[in-house]
C-alpha cells in the first residue's frame, strides 16, 4: 500500500485517526459540562491505566471538548525528578497566562480581568513572571508563598469570574502520579474547597494504575472527590472499529482471517492496534489484507515495539533493576509477590527495596496491592524473556 497514505499513528500521545470506544468517559465528561452550565456541582475525574491504553489521547480529547464549551483550561504533566517539580510549576504559570489571554466568555471576561492581578501574583509566587507589565500584581491575593493558600485564592478568583458565564476552570494533568507531594496535596485540597463552596473548578487527571492510591495517600478524602475510571484494552467491537475504520477511510479492507490474527496479537491494546495496523498497511501488496499479510505485520509490529515501546523502558533500568524485572518476568504480566522475587534472587525482601522504589519512580512497575508488583507496560514480561542476559 502507499506508505504516505498510512492512516495509523503509533506513538506516545499521538491522536489516532479513529478513536475506538471510550464513549463512557466522554459521556461522563459531557455530563460535567452540561451540569456546569446549570450551575450544578460535579466531581473531578481521574483516568488510570497501563501504558499505551490511550490515557493521554483521551485526556486531550476531554480538554478539547472543554475548550469548545468555553472553559478556562490548562494542561500539566507530572515529572518524577526533582528538576521536574520546578518545570511543572513554570508550566503552570505559563498555561495560566495563556488561558487568561484566550478566555473570551461574555460576562466573565471583565471579572477575569480583575483576577489577572491574582494570576500575576500566583505566577510570581511560583517564581515565574506573569501576564504583562501593565497589570499590577494583586497586593493581597495568592502571594503568601504557601502554595495551598495561594492556589486556593487563585482558584477562587478565577473560577468565580467564570461562574458568570456558566463556564469552569479545569486543570488537566497527565502522568499525575508523578506530581510532587506538595503540589499534589495543594491541588486535592483546593478541589475539596471548590466542591464545598460551589466554585466551578475541576481537576481531570490521568496516570498509571496506582494513581487512585497515590491520591488517597496524599489526602484521605481524595476518594470522594473524583469519579475514577479505569482505562483498559478496548472492547471487541471498539478494537475492531479502531483497526478497520482507518483503513476503510483510505479505501482498504481486511479479510476476516487477517483481522482475527491482528486483533488477537494486539490484545485489543490501542498502542498495539496502531502498531500492527501501521505494519499491515506498509507490508500488504494490495487490499483486502490477507492472513499472510497479517502474520508478516505481527512480526514487523513486534520488532517495532521491541525497538521502541519496550526498549525505551528497559533502557532506563540499571543492571540491578533489570535483574529485578527479569525475576518478575517469570510471572507474566499478572504481577509478582515481592517475597517471591527476593526468593528467586536469593536475597532478603528489604535488600530489594531501593530497586523496587526506583522502578516505581521510573514508571516501569507499580504496586497493585501490598506485597505485590506488576508491570505498567502490557507485554513487558514477554519482551524481557526475549532479551539476552547482559
Ligand atoms: N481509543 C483509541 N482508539 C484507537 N487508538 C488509540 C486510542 N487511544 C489511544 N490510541 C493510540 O494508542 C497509542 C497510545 O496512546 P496514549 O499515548 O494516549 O496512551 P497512554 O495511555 O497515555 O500511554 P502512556 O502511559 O505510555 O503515556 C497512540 O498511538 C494512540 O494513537
Ligand atoms: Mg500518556
Amino acid at each position: 500500500m502507499h506508505l504516505e497514505l498510512n492512516p495509523y499513528n503509533p506513538g506516545s500521545g499521538l491522536p489516532p485517526r479513529v478513536m475506538g470506544g471510550r464513549q463512557q468517559e466522554m459521556d461522563a465528561f459531557d455530563l460535567i459540562v452540561a451540569r456546569t452550565k446549570r450551575d450544578l456541582p460535579n466531581r473531578g475525574m481521574v483516568l488510570s491505566g497501563l501504558r499505551g491504553v490511550g490515557k493521554t489521547v483521551l485526556l486531550n480529547y476531554l480538554r478539547s471538548h472543554a475548550d469548545n464549551h468555553g472553559w478556562f483550561t490548562i494542561w500539566l504533566e507530572g515529572k518524577p525528578e526533582a528538576q521536574g517539580f520546578t518545570e511543572v510549576r513554570e508550566k503552570f504559570a505559563r498555561e495560566l497566562t495563556s488561558a487568561a489571554r484566550r478566555y473570551n466568555g461574555p460576562s466573565g471576561k471583565d471579572r477575569l480581568r480583575e483576577a489577572f492581578g491574582t494570576i500575576q501574583s500566583f505566577n510570581l509566587a511560583l517564581g515565574v513572571p506573569g501576564i504583562k507589565a501593565d497589570i499590577s500584581v494583586s497586593a493581597n491575593r495568592a502571594n503568601s508563598g504557601t502554595i495551598d493558600i495561594d492556589l486556593e485564592e487563585l482558584v477562587e478568583d478565577v473560577s468565580l469570574a467564570l461562574k458568570a458565564d456558566k463556564s469552569a476552570f479545569a486543570i488537566f494533568i497527565d502522568e499525575m502520579q508523578d506530581l510532587d507531594q506538595e503540589l499534589l496535596s495543594a491541588l486535592i485540597t483546593v478541589q475539596h474547597a471548590a466542591g464545598q463552596r460551589g466554585w466551578p473548578f475541576y481537576i481531570v487527571g490521568a496516570g498509571l494504575p496506582n494513581l487512585p492510591t497515590t491520591l488517597s495517600e496524599a489526602r484521605t478524602y481524595a476518594e470522594r472527590l473524583f469519579t475514577y475510571r479505569t482505562i483498559g484494552p478496548l472492547a471487541d467491537t471498539d478494537a475492531h472499529y479502531a483497526l478497520t475504520r482507518p483503513a476503510k477511510e483510505m479505501g482498504a479492507e481486511y479479510s476476516q482471517d487477517a483481522l482475527d490474527v491482528l486483533l488477537d496479537a494486539s490484545g485489543r491494546y490501542p498502542y498495539f492496534i496502531q502498531e500492527f495496523g501501521k505494519a499491515i498497511w506498509d507490508a500488504a501488496p494490495s487490499t483486502p489484507f490477507t492472513e499472510e499479510d497479517a502474520e508478516v505485520a505481527v512480526s514487523i509490529g513486534r520488532s517495532q515495539l521491541d525497538a521502541g515501546f519496550f526498549s525505551s523502558r528497559w533502557g532506563r533500568a540499571t543492571r540491578k533493576e533489570r535483574g529485578y524485572l527479569r525475576a518478575m518476568a517469570h510471572d507474566g504480566d499478572a504481577g509478582s509477590s515481592t517475597s517471591q522475587i527476593a526468593e528467586r534472587l536469593g536475597v532478603k525482601v528489604t535488600a530489594l527495596g531501593p530497586a523496587r522504589a526506583q522502578l516505581i519512580n521510573k514508571g516501569i512497575i507499580y504496586s497493585p496491592k501490598y506485597g505485590q508488583v506488576a508491570f505498567t507496560v502490557p507485554g513487558m514480561s514477554g519482551f524481557i524473556l526475549r532479551q539476552q542476559e547482559d
